[in-house]
């Protein structure tokens, strides 16, 4: 088979930019090599999100782009998958003469096939249905070679009210516990040393099944698996987070000291609002609970900045939340209106001076926390693994703690892969740096 070249865009979240690897590993097996450089490709394709308006627009003008390649490089397969693809489907053909395939995420599985049906038929292909039954395994073209993403789920059955993912990313499907431990055995007898489980609402994993197994127990399993040395997931939502599972992040060594998760605001009339399921005082306890439990937890969330109808008082809340958390890292966005959502039809939208205004005070008071959780780490060690050289300082080595906090300190290339002891010697808001402990 001769080698063709493959070309992805990839937009948007940990998801997609796993479903490229995933989109690349079948690929793969058809014949193609990636490549970074877009007139060099055989076939292009651009993985979208439409998480927000703005990451839409992108990835619509990308491929405008890319489709004037196609003038003069007629072979040229060029497709859309991720968000966009699943919510425009057809209409995304109408826009872009010289587009071969679109198709959502649910239907990755399906690439190769779609793939002959172009070959065979010269006629463009969309397939945005979720088939039925639980995600297949497929193989993945990773970049990384020390830490893998892995999908456990796909979809989401919540509906928070700003929220489009629902409609792009449909039900909420889980794989099965046995495939999922496979897969990791195998990254593990590749070297990998550390996983982040994927999934919209990660910590709900198992209810579409009839396995009869949770997200704790999968983290058991998951656990057990000899050469991976680290557990790590994304997201989890407040409201699935049971003592269970709690206790199960407390006990298993392996799952790191680091949760991810997301707020969305600090008053309780917009969580409401917002469909989020949880309050305040529902919240609360996870964190407190953990930080007993986990002494050295380190937590990160996210905030929707201006969502209709937040006053003052409301933003005020999530303010004060922010500071009584502590977190590590927050993650915070301007309301964005996505279409055919409830809230994005309401009438009491936010102007955006008002969201820029209050968008720079959570900025300042973030900054302010990361430095401080920051600086309590200097003088202490924090067992780092070594991701590869810094992009800042050639001279050094660059990894994270357990705690996901980057670490750049001097070292040998042979460390990369390895878990090192480093002591802190200095803290900024985004970074730190120590000194490898010998022996
Ligand atoms: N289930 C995923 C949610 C994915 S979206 C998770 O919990 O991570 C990631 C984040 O984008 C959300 O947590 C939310 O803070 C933000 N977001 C989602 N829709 C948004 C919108 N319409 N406007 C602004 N931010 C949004
Ligand atoms: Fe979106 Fe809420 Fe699900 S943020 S992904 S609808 S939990």
């Amino acid at each position: 088979m001769s080698t063709k070249r493959l070309y992805i865009k990839t937009f948007g979240c940990q998801m997609n930019v796993h479903d490229s690897e995933r989109i690349g590993g079948l690929l793969r097996d058809e014949g193609y090599r990636l490549t970074e450089k877009p007139d060099e490709a055989d076939m292009i394709i651009v993985n979208t999100c439409n998480i927000r308006e703005k990451s839409e627009q992108k990835a619509y003008s990308d491929l405008g782009r890319f489709a004037m390649l196609k003038r003069d490089k007629p072979d040229l397969i060029l497709g859309m998958a991720g968000c966009v693809a699943q919510k425009d489907g057809e209409k995304v053909l109408k826009r872009y003469k010289g587009l071969d395939l679109v198709f959502g995420s649910s239907n990755i599985e399906n690439v190769p096939q779609m793939l002959q049906t172009i070959t065979l038929n010269a006629q463009p292909v969309v397939m945005v249905l979720e088939p039925p039954g639980p995600p297949k395994t497929t193989p993945a073209d990773r970049k990384d070679r020390v830490r893998a993403w892995v999908s456990i789920m796909e979809g989401c059955d919540r509906h928070c009210a700003f929220c489009v993912v629902p409609m792009t990313r449909g039900r909420e499907r889980s794989r099965l516990s046995a495939e999922i431990v496979q897969e990791v055995s195998h990254l593990a007898e590749a070297g990998y040393k550390e996983i982040t489980l994927l999934g919209q609402t990660v910590n709900s994993y198992g209810k579409s099944l009839e396995e009869g197994v949770d997200f704790a127990d999968l983290l058991r399993m998951l656990n057990a698996v000899d050469g991976i040395e680290r557990i790590r997931f994304m997201s989890p939502h407040p409201s699935d987070m049971n003592p269970k599972l709690i206790e199960t992040m407390a006990e298993l060594p392996k799952i790191c000291e680091f949760l991810h998760l997301p707020l969305q605001s600090g008053s309780d009339a917009v969580l409401k609002r917002m469909g989020r399921g949880y309050t305040l005082n529902e919240y609360r306890p996870i964190v407190e609970r953990l930080r007993r439990l986990v002494p050295d937890m380190a937590f990160s969330t996210d905030i929707i900045i201006g969502f209709p109808g937040e006053t003052e008082d409301d933003f005020k809340k999530t303010l004060d939340a922010v500071a009584e958390f502590e977190y590590d890292n927050v993650y915070y966005f301007h309301y964005s209106q996505r279409p055919n959502t409830p809230a994005a039809q309401w009438e009491d939208q936010i102007p955006d001076e008002v969201k820029d205004a209050r968008f720079a005070r959570l900025s300042a008071l973030e900054k302010a926390l990361a430095r401080e959780k920051n600086r309590r780490l200097i003088d202490t060690v924090q067992e780092v693994l070594v991701e590869g050289r810094s992009k800042r300082d050639r001279a050094k080595l660059t990894g994270r703690t357990r705690s996901n906090k980057l670490v750049h300190f001097e070292g040998d290339d042979r460390e990369i892969g390895c878990l090192i002891n480093v002591r802190i010697t200095f803290a900024s808001s985004t970074y730190l740096e120590g000194m490898r402990i010998e022996g």
